[in-house]
């Protein structure tokens, strides 16, 4: 094999495997999972808690200079528009869910806003993929109908 062709066979292994990799970590949930393990997985995997938290972990890179302090900014101003600790801990405590948070998040999830792009870009497969989003959907749902049989 000529040492061009041996490059472009070098490029495209890397590139499949690339994608391959990709693949695999922004996979949805297994399918065994029942529909509330699911939502956790997501929210896990898409650090809605790391910014949407008052008492929120902040990552190692959190501390650079420039990248740090809009790291610092975007969480300060996300808690700022949405505690999510509120309802999640409403869902984990198996009361009703504030109808008011569940339409501000069916309406980013629908609309792709969140996770910001600055996040996922930097966390590869953080981003909510179509199934998950439909995941994410039927779980507002479900929340909603089990306010209404209350
Ligand atoms: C990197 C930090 C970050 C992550 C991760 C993140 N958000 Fe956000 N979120 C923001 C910021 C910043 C805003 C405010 C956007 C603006 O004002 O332009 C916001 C806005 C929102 C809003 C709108 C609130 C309102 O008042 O309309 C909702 C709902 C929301 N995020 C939900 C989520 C969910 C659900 C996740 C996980 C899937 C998530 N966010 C992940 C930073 C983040």
């Amino acid at each position: 094999m000529s040492k061009v062709s041996k490059f472009f066979l070098g490029i495209l292994i890397g590139a499949a495997s690339l994608i391959i990799t990709f693949r695999i970590i922004n996979q949805a949930p297994s399918q065994k999972l029942h529909l509330d393990d699911k939502f956790r997985a997501i929210v896990d995997n898409s650090g809605c808690n790391m910014c949407h938290n008052p008492n929120a972990k902040l990552p190692f890179y959190a501390d650079w200079p420039l990248l740090g302090g809009k790291i610092k900014k975007e969480v300060f101003k996300a808690t700022a528009r949405i505690d999510l600790t509120i309802p999640f801990r409403q869902f984990e405590e198996g009361t009703q869910v504030d109808n008011n948070a569940l339409n501000k998040i069916e309406e980013v999830i629908s609309n792709g806003s969140m996770p910001p792009f600055s996040f996922t870009i930097l966390r590869p497969g953080s981003a909510i993929s179509y199934k998950e989003e439909e995941i994410l959907l039927e779980w507002i749902e479900r929340q909603r109908s089990r306010i209404d049989m209350e």
